[in-house]
């Protein structure tokens, strides 16, 4: 959009909130502050891939997150909101430019994003500056509720450590001593594969090989080959998205899937499934979301969000409407007042979400404690099996706020 068409956006738009030619009357008879005493909107920057192999997963966030604000009449705390969504390609090279963007070049009032670790490091280091309210509805950096955590950083979806803890344990318990790991090399995949490491030594388990590739490339060619050499009693990964498609349906055209169970965070079954077709049928995972979860909010949210979007929902959608949940929550108690900081954060803190994957909290570092549940898929479907841990919180110890 040009300038020149947002301002006349922006004029348009506050006419219509004083209301016709009363409101115009009014805006020539009383002097300016009364009339920018109306409430404006309030700016919600979107910063998510919507293009590259997180784009669906971007899509349904935000998608998700608006359904939520939708449901309570599209307000935040009695003001009208205006999205301004950009695509961050999942391109950690550009994330501090484009939180720029939005932050100081759009002004935005809450800036949500994104889905790519990289990219929500980059976009950390930005509202670390800026002061900007800042809400992360999936990337699992470590940091970003460690060592960088900040009053002004929440995580609604989970470290990367947190889904891979569980499956780690469940893995040992199955009696497995050794694996091999293989994933992108980025943050996310780094931190999952630690998750895993920690989990599985509870039960004496141990990594022996480490195996990377470059995100998001899917030549997985030549690392199955050295799977299948190496023989190890499982493999646990972390892929998602179109990277997740592509390496079930190989590990399984490379004949591994019988002989060496795949293990991994639910991500690597969760929107891909339809994709994937038989070759991830009866592939363990571990996450906080299960479709399947029989609670009355996952079963309305399930209607709901199929019915605005005409896709099914999956681990992204639930944390795109828990984002959206918690702003309602959030913007209600300092009734649209984004510079009441103290207390905007403090009513996000203390909220007790209710969500489709079960109520959950915010840590002290400000990343949700949630139950990991052990899934199967079934028929094409993720199936609730257990909890494999309860009230799992990350490792909080690098947070020094307080
Ligand atoms: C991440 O980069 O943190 C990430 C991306 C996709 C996922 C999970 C984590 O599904």
């Amino acid at each position: 959009m040009t300038r020149r068409s947002k301002d006349k956006e922006l004029r348009l738009t506050r006419r219509a909130i004083l209301g016709g030619a009363a409101a115009a009357a009014a805006a020539s008879t009383f002097p300016a502050p009364f009339v920018l005493a109306q409430p404006a909107k309030i700016k919600l920057g979107l910063m998510l891939p919507y293009s590259g192999t997180y784009a669906a997963l971007g899509n349904n966030i935000a998608d998700a997150l608006i359904l939520a604000i939708n449901e309570k009449g599209g307000k935040l705390g009695g003001r009208e909101v205006q999205y301004v969504k950009l695509d961050d390609e999942s391109e950690p090279a550009k994330g501090a430019q484009n939180a720029n963007k939005l932050v100081v070049g759009e002004k935005v009032d809450i800036l949500i994003g994104t889905v790519h670790s990289g990219v929500a490091a980059a976009m950390v280091q930005v509202v670390r500056e800026e002061g900007t309210p800042l809400l992360i509805p999936n990337a699992g950096v470590g940091d970003a509720t460690g060592k960088l955590c900040a009053p002004n950083i929440f995580r609604t979806s989970f470290s990367n450590w947190q889904p891979g803890y569980p499956m780690g344990k469940v893995a040992a318990e199955m009696g497995h001593k050794n694996a091999v790991s293989i994933t992108w090399k980025y943050a996310a995949g780094e931190e999952s594969v630690q998750g895993f490491k920690d989990g599985f030594a509870t039960g004496g388990g141990k990594v022996t090989h480490d195996l990377r590739v470059p995100f998001p490339d899917v030549e997985f060619q030549a690392l199955l080959t050295e799977i299948a050499s190496i023989k190890p009693d499982c493999v646990y990964t972390f892929f998602a998205g179109g990277g997740a498609v592509k390496f079930v349906k190989d590990y399984d055209a490379a004949g591994l899937k019988k002989s060496i169970p795949l293990y991994g965070p639910g991500f690597l079954t969760d929107g891909t499934l339809k994709a994937q077709g038989a070759s991830a049928e009866g592939l363990l995972t571990t996450l906080h979301y299960v479709e399947d979860l029989k609670n009355p909010v996952n079963d309305k949210f399930k209607t709901a969000f199929q019915k605005a979007t005409s896709r099914p929902v999956d681990v992204y959608a639930v944390q795109g409407y828990d984002t959206g949940q918690v702003l309602v929550h959030g913007l209600a108690a300092v009734k649209g007042d984004v510079k009441a900081k103290k207390e905007f954060y403090a009513a996000m803190k203390s909220f007790k979400v209710p969500s489709p994957r079960g109520e959950w909290t915010f840590s002290k570092s400000q990343n949700p404690v949630q139950d990991f549940y052990l899934r199967k898929v079934v028929n094409g479907e993720n199936r609730y099996q257990k909890v494999a841990v309860k009230a799992l919180a990350e490792p909080t110890a690098a947070c020094k706020m307080a």
